[in-house]
């Protein structure tokens, strides 16, 4: 096509070149030759004019010595102007022929203007004059008929001239006449081929989209070439897509009209600008079975005014602002029915353009089930907390993998605060580096990971030095995955009562005995006492035997000792509190304990002390005596376990939350078998040869007369932890007791 369209134009450029030059040269050569005709009539008058003026001259001659002779002046001007115009041509180009002839004229006129001027200048006689007269006359007559002849020549040359070329002019005319009426004709013809060859394909283009506007999918173009082919292939291809796209269009439409007729959600369209805010355009069958119309009733209703309730109207051209900013709204509102029942709904709503309008889409479901429901669990979920709450037990679950607490009551989150989402072992129990010793999830649940029963145990809780009655079982959680389920109830009080009432019986009959025994010791020895002291004194008695006796007397004040810690046990006496510095109190106790070597036992073995005093341990009200006796009663067991060669530690802190001091003394003896450390603080309970056993139980009855517990532990590393805690009391506090 491009090919044609360029041959097309070339052939077009070339006729206009071609013709333009002609008519350009014809117009060029017809007006050189009238300029030729005119410069040769031009000569010709020059011809006439020297005919004339020698004719004048003639006259002159003619008129010579008559009453009309004219004046000599004019005369001479006459002669000049002859002589003057036989020398005009002179200058122009001529033929060679030609320019001889004009010489010769002039020559002649020269010669003429010789006779004349003699004939009126010289002054002589008559017949000369005369002749001279009839010389210049005949000269005249002579160039007369020259100049006559050759403007004879001339006319019909100039004749000839004049015919040839407006014969030519006529000819090229006759030309150009032709070119006029053939060169329009003939680019019309070549014109109507040319856009022949576009305006077909044109046609037929133009043709195939009317089909295609007219709905004919299916209309193909064919026959056309070149470059109109490439557009017919590529029209046929975009019919095949639209078609396509319109079956996909229709397809979908009907998709998404069923999807909107068989919604169980309500679904409207409304209109969202101008007066006509708030008008249903369009509703689906849901909404209006949910509303009690049918869908010609909704569609032109107001959504606001005739379906929103009252209170939700007012706030609609608020909820519409927002959504023409862009949002998209989801809300609880209620709408009502046809016959005025109020409902409640969950709208979800955004503005969408359609065919440049801004409408709101509404969808709306109907939620007074949901809310029934929702209120029915709402209640069974306060019932539930209400009675989790009003228990005073720590109820709490956990996740067995995470150990993440999940849900806590009142109880459980006043003790350990908010802690839902967190590590309970963390929380829950203090200074633990993983979970709970008694935890044992995995006790909870089968090798397959259901429910296995239930753990129960009595737990002492170092988070607050309480004892809790502990009920573990694994339960399926609300999410499917089953859970620890604790409940914990706080039995400190019975444990102390129990153990109390266990020590005080056990004190009971330890005093009981002990007391009579005691009684009945006491008044055996005092009689032995005395009749060994009276022994002792007889001087007969040889040194040996006295030194049996007083040994006798010594033992005798031993078993005295060994009653009155007896005594002491089984009746202890009362508490004189006072401003107690725990610290000082471990110093002075370790002053009592522990003797250190005397410069001559230079290798004797010696237990050295590392101390670890909380530097702000508060002071505490307690009995200065009866404490040191506690503290020195176990560094002395310390000492004893180490043999004097080891490592002493005293250390003391302070715990704000629970409102404790702790004590620890530890040593790095032999420690203590399993078999006897659950009995060490029986009274009588002794390892040692001399040793009564009521250093430890002494001890653990002063501790718990002051509030407070004593634990032993062995130590990872070997030795004997003891921790004494001592809660602490204030000096106002006690004044109040
Ligand atoms: N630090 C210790 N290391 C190893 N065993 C200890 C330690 N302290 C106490 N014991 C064990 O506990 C027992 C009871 O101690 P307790 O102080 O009550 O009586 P005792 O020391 O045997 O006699 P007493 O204190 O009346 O002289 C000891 O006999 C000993 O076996
Ligand atoms: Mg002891």
């Amino acid at each position: 096509m491009k090919k044609k369209i360029i041959i097309g134009l070339s052939i077009f450029c070339l006729i206009f070149i071609v013709g333009g030059s002609y008519i350009i040269i014809s117009i060029e050569t017809a007006t050189t030759k009238l300029d030729d005709l005119i410069t040769l009539h031009q000569v010709s008058i020059l011809r006439e004019h020297l005919l004339l003026q020698i004719k004048k001259v003639q006259s002159d001659i003619h008129l010579k010595n008559t009453r009309y002779a004219r004046n000599i002046n004019t005369i001479v001007s006459n002669v000049r102007a002859m002589e003057k115009m036989s020398g005009t041509c002179l200058d122009c180009h001529h033929s060679r022929d030609m320019q001889y002839k004009l010489n010769d004229l002039k020559k002649e006129v020269r010669e003429y203007q010789g006779n004349i001027s003699r004939l009126f200048t010289m002054r002589t006689n008559s017949k000369r004059l005369l002749e001279d007269e009839d010389r210049a006359f005949q000269k005249g007559e002579k160039l007369i008929e020259t100049v006559h002849a050759m403007i004879n020549m001339a006319s019909m040359k100039l004749e000839h001239k004049t015919r040839t070329s407006l014969r030519e002019i006529d000819e090229t005319k006759e030309v150009l006449y032709y070119l006029v009426i053939i060169v329009p004709f003939l680019a019309g013809v070549l014109g109507y081929i040319f856009i022949g060859g576009f305006t077909g394909p044109v046609k037929k283009l133009l043709n195939a989209t009317r089909k295609l506007k007219s709905g004919d999918m299916d209309f193909r173009i064919e026959g056309l070439e070149s470059e109109f082919g490439e557009v017919a292939e590529s029209f046929n291809e975009m019919s095949c897509a639209l078609k396509e796209n319109m079956h996909m269009i229709r397809e979908n439409e009907r998709r998404y009209r069923t999807l909107f007729e068989s919604a169980g959600d309500a679904i409207f369209m409304v209109d969202s600008e101008g007066d006509n805010m708030g008008v249903i355009v369009s509703a689906n069958k849901a909404a209006a079975d949910m509303h009690g119309y049918t869908v010609e009733e909704l569609e032109g209703l107001s959504l606001f005014n005739d379906i929103d309730s009252s209170e939700d109207a007012v706030l609609a051209p608020e909820r519409v602002s927002e959504m023409l900013n862009g949002e998209w709204i989801h809300t609880e509102i209620n709408h009502r029915k046809k016959d005025g029942t109020v409902f409640p709904v969950e709208a979800s709503a955004g503005i969408f353009e359609f065919m440049g309008s801004k409408y709101i889409l509404a969808i709306d479901r109907d939620i007074t089930d949901r809310k029934k429901a929702e209120g029915a669990l709402l209640r069974s979920h306060v019932m539930f907390t209400t009675v989790l709450d009003s228990i005073d037990a720590i109820i709490y679950v956990s996740d067995m993998e995470t150990y993440e607490v999940l849900y806590l009551n009142r109880y459980a989150r006043k003790l350990f605060g908010d802690i839902e989402g967190k590590v309970c072992w963390r929380n829950i129990q203090s200074g633990l580096d993983g979970p709970c010793d008694f935890c044992g999830n995995d006790k909870l649940i089968t090798p397959e990971g259901d429910p296995s029963g239930v753990i129960h145990k009595e737990v002492f809780s170092t988070f607050n030095g309480k004892w809790y009655d502990v009920y573990n079982r694994a339960i399926e959680w609300v999410d499917g995955r089953i859970v620890r389920f604790e409940i914990a109830s706080d039995i400190t009080e019975r444990v102390k009562m129990d153990k109390a009432l266990k020590r005080a019986e056990q004190m009971k009959l330890v005093g009981e005995w002990a007391a009579g025994l005691a009684h009945e010791i006491k008044n055996a020895l005092a009689g032995i006492k005395i009749s060994i002291e009276v022994m002792a004194e007889e001087p007969a008695l040889d040194e040996e035997d006295r030194d049996s006796v007083v040994k006798a007397v010594d033992e005798i004040k031993r078993i005295e000792l060994l009653l009155k810690r007896m005594l002491n046990f089984a009746k202890p006496p009362e508490l004189q509190l006072f401003v107690t510095n725990v610290n000082e109190l471990l110093d002075n106790a370790l002053n009592y304990s522990i003797r250190p070597a005397s410069a001559s036992e230079i290798n004797a073995p010696e237990v050295s002390v590392v101390k670890d005093y909380d530097i702000h341990l508060p002071v505490t009200m307690a009995d200065r005596l009866q404490l040191r006796q506690v503290f020195m009663n176990i560094i002395m067991n310390a000492n004893e376990a180490m043999q004097n060669n080891g490592t002493l530690m005293l250390k003391t802190s302070y715990d704000a939350v629970t409102n404790n001091i702790f004590v620890e003394i530890s040593d790095d003896g032999e420690g203590l078998e399993k078999e006897i450390i659950d009995k060490i603080f029986n009274p009588f309970f002794t390892t040692k040869s001399k040793g009564s056993g009521l250093g430890l139980a002494i001890s653990k009855r002063i501790v718990e007369l002051h509030g407070g517990d004593i634990y032993v532990e062995n130590k990872s590393g070997g030795g004997v932890l003891f921790t004494i805690r001592i809660p602490m009391r204030g000096a106002a506090e006690e004044q109040k007791k």
